[in-house]
């Protein structure tokens, strides 16, 4: 269940944590990445282990060879452009005849709109081509997050997933008084859901009248709607008249059993959120930590035991993530386009 799928665009960081002249190491995919910007204010991304004597190229410095930026090896100081090509091994004496450009570090593509850096995990790392365009998350003017919050989830990818779409874990896991009081109580939902892309939308509708946020702060006339696509991103959109609020969630696997999610927080038109948005950074941390604190309680009982029920309707949304997913990989596999399983329904719940 736990398979990470490639050939698709993941999260990295946002603009705002690469300077310009910096780099620094995560982990993707299993693959430690170095993030770079360069002092020409362009991101680049390589594997971050030196094909010399594997030092991470992180822990180097960058510096210009000839027009290019490069980034210098601390150890032996062996410099890689951003396409990963080895510009300078600077130990060469002349008449030795050894090809720096012959040496290659895995590189990926790498694409920055409205202050998210995403990367192109492909399932060749020696992928050199031209990268599918990058996930259109319809933040049409927005240039960045007011803020972003980002924690690890001791979970697989899946489960991270999985427990992003839960609807039905909200009013107990995210009872705090501002969003939904206990007392709000649970109510009937119903919501009309269609394919999307590499997903589905759960169609524009009015929020709960259990959920107080929304209504504070956007008034009666306030409608929403939510996208989730492969690999990991969901999306809310909150909108009335010309204030609009959109609050992207990320998930990117660091390996099999840690997952990085980052939530960044855009609006436009509300001035009243920009006078409270120094409580709603602490808001959003404690959001996400709410849900990170369950699983940590779910891997308690997953020590012991793998399988899990799932339920109708409240569960379809994480079955559809796994059809998408098959159906990822099998189109994949055969080559061919890909083809949204999902069909248009409606689920109902009670939360
Ligand atoms: S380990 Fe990087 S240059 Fe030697
Ligand atoms: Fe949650």
């Amino acid at each position: 269940m736990s398979e990470l799928l490639r050939d698709l665009w993941y999260f990295a960081a946002t603009s705002e944590e690469l300077k310009p002249g910096r780099q620094f190491r995560r982990e993707i995919l299993g693959e430690p990445v170095m993030l770079a910007r360069g002092a020409d204010g362009r991101v680049f991304a390589l594997r971050d282990i030196c094909p010399h004597r594997a030092v991470p190229l992180s822990a180097g410095k960058q510096c210009r060879t000839g027009e290019r930026v490069t980034i210098e090896c601390p150890y032996h100081g062996w410099r890689f452009s951003g396409d990963g090509v080895c510009r300078l091994i600077p130990s060469l004496v002349e008449g030795q005849s050894y090809e720096a450009e012959r040496i290659k570090v895995r590189h990926y593509p790498t694409h920055e709109a409205h202050g998210l850096v995403l990367i192109y995990v492909s399932s060749d790392p020696r992928f050199a081509g031209e990268p599918p365009p990058p996930p259109d998350f319809g933040l049409g003017a927005f240039k960045r997050p007011k803020f972003a919050v980002s924690t690890t989830f001791a979970a697989t990818m899946d489960n991270a997933v999985v427990g992003l779409m839960d609807p039905a874990h909200v009013p107990y896991v995210h009872n705090q008084w501002w969003w939904r009081p206990p007392s709000a109580g649970r109510k009937l939902k119903e919501k009309r859901f269609a394919p999307y892309e590499r997903g589905w939308v759960m169609e524009r509708h009015a929020p709960a009248s259990n959920s107080l946020a929304y209504r504070w702060l956007f008034g009666k006339d306030v409608t929403t709607e939510q996208v989730f696509i492969l690999p990991g991103y969901k999306w809310e959109v909150v909108e009335n008249g010309a204030k609009r609020f959109y609050a992207l969630t990320c998930l990117t696997p660091e390996n099999d059993h840690s997952t990085r999610i980052v939530s960044a927080t855009y609006w436009s038109g509300a001035p009243f959120l920009d006078m409270i948005k120094p409580f709603m950074i602490p808001a959003a941390r404690e959001f996400i930590g709410q849900d990170g604190r369950m699983v940590d309680l779910q891997n308690q009982g997953l020590k012991y035991a793998k399988s899990m029920l799932w339920i109708d309707d409240i569960d379809v949304q994480a079955k559809w993530y796994l059809a998408l997913k098959r159906e990822w990989t099998k189109s994949r596999e055969e080559g061919r386009a890909f083809a949204n399983p999902i069909e248009p329904a409606t689920l109902r719940w009670m939360s």
